[in-house]
């Protein structure tokens, strides 16, 4: 580092270990180290790198002035910042893939720089680069090791790219390896859990999180996503109700503070309505968040625009749809990132979801099939997109096309023997359409 006190480098090795375990506000450290040393180019860098990993434009002006301040301080600065500095500049700019390579380049020579790597691993997330969700780890790896401290996080980010890439065994085995160094690791906890779903493992996966809760969900800023995938698990067992008491109690308690939790709500809810519950008030409080949020976020990430639509048409908000659908028009128009992901995967998947709101079923259906095998470029999870196939699904029921329907559902019911969603959606089919042979 370049600069700032022995108290400001201190509190960033603190803000560094808050941001791999979600435990602790790391923004609230830096900031203190800040206070302390208002020239810590690589604290300003930090906070422009962290707030980036949130993906939401409210942050833009936070990001703006960090970059700002890291650049009036860093006539010093050397290279490690310089490159952590090139990153931030790109991600502000919207070129995320640049963002990633120059992270890259930084992790070339610092293989131990925490923060490019935990960044980088979040933004390979929002840009479904599975790849390097397991290679970017991969080589750095042979850098780290039990005596370096925060490995346990480092094995946590490659047991989940290893999960994106349908390692499974590999995953789950890395998983247990970092759970085995650092029990309380919710990254590490989630890729096993990734894994479970994966394989249709429910009742193991429901033994897996609940008998270490004490470890991932106390305080813990991630445990929002590993109660959702609880709640996944049980309405995998139609137990709706339990499902439903997550929700209230952990994944939407109240309005959500991050984008990242009301996706995970809105796309909980949605699978529900799909099976048939009844979510009560619930989709018009979540549909009241994205709508006071439209007109600031609308339009800066894709992912987050398909929830949106999913609150928008499950309650109904036509005018709402509409205003969306203007917002992800215009980003799509725009250069960078999101622009191509609100090309070729959000657009066409929010007019599908408008079209599934209005009843128009077979419409729905042919929007979703052709980009739902290229729906990774906008980012998520295979867990998260699975949304697009249960709609996809439940569209082409409704539509009476139950050939496609069955056709889709396939490979669930081959993926998942062990699950018993895929043949309650077969069993509603069937009662739809009766097979013919
Ligand atoms: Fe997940």
């Amino acid at each position: 580092m370049s600069s700032g006190s022995a108290g400001a480098i201190a509190r960033y090795e603190t803000a560094i270990g808050q941001l791999q375990s979600y435990v602790g506000d790391p923004i609230a450290t830096i900031d203190g180290a800040l206070a302390e040393s208002p020239d810590f180019v690589a604290g300003h860098l930090m906070k422009a790198l962290t707030l980036a990993t949130l993906a939401e434009r409210q942050y833009a002006p936070a990001i703006a002035q960090s970059i700002a301040a890291a650049r009036d301080h860093g006539a010093r600065a050397n290279a490690r910042e310089l490159g952590l500095l090139q990153a931030a500049a790109q991600v502000a700019d919207g070129d995320w893939h640049a963002a990633c390579r120059s992270l890259d380049a930084v992790l070339t020579d610092f293989p131990r720089d925490a923060l490019a790597l935990q960044v980088a691993h979040l933004m390979d997330f929002y840009r479904g680069d599975a790849l390097n969700l397991r290679n970017r780890v991969a080589r750095v790896l042979p850098h780290w090791s039990r005596e370096v401290p925060g490995y346990s996080y480092v094995l946590g980010m490659h047991a989940f790219g290893l999960e994106e890439m349908n390692q499974y065994p590999e995953a789950e085995e890395t998983a247990r390896a970092a759970l085995a160094i650092e029990p309380k690791d919710g990254w590490a906890v989630h890729a096993a859990t990734h894994v479970m779903e994966m394989q249709g493992r429910i009742g193991e996966g429901i033994e897996w999180l609940v008998s270490r809760e004490r470890d991932w969900a106390p305080d813990n800023g991630f445990a929002f996503h590993n109660f959702w995938h609880l709640a996944l698990f049980h309405l995998d067992g139609a137990d709706h109700a339990k499902a439903l008491e997550l929700y209230d109690r952990a994944v939407h308690p109240g309005p959500a503070q991050m984008l990242l939790t009301l996706v995970d709500a809105t796309a909980l809810l949605w699978r529900l309505v799909l099976d048939g519950a009844d979510v009560g008030p619930r989709f018009a409080e979540v549909a009241d968040e994205w709508e006071s949020k439209l007109d600031g976020e609308g339009g800066n990430y894709a992912f987050n625009d398909l929830h949106a639509a999913l609150a928008f048409a499950a309650t109904g908000r036509d005018a709402a749809m509409a205003r969306l659908l203007q917002h992800v028009a215009r980003a799509a128009e725009s250069a960078g990132t999101n622009g191509a992901m609100e090309r070729e995967v959000g657009m066409p998947l929010i007019r599908a979801i408008a079209a599934y709101g209005r009843g128009r079923f077979d419409e729905a259906a042919d929007l979703i099939a052709p980009v739902r095998d290229i729906a990774h470029r906008f980012g998520g999870s295979h867990a998260q997109r699975d949304i697009l196939s249960l709609t996809l699904i439940d569209a082409a029921r409704r539509a009476g096309r139950a050939s496609l329907a069955r056709h889709v559902l396939a490979e669930r019911l081959v993926a998942k023997p062990g699950g018993a969603w895929g043949r309650r959606i077969l069993a509603r089919i069937d009662a739809t359409s009766p097979a013919t042979h």
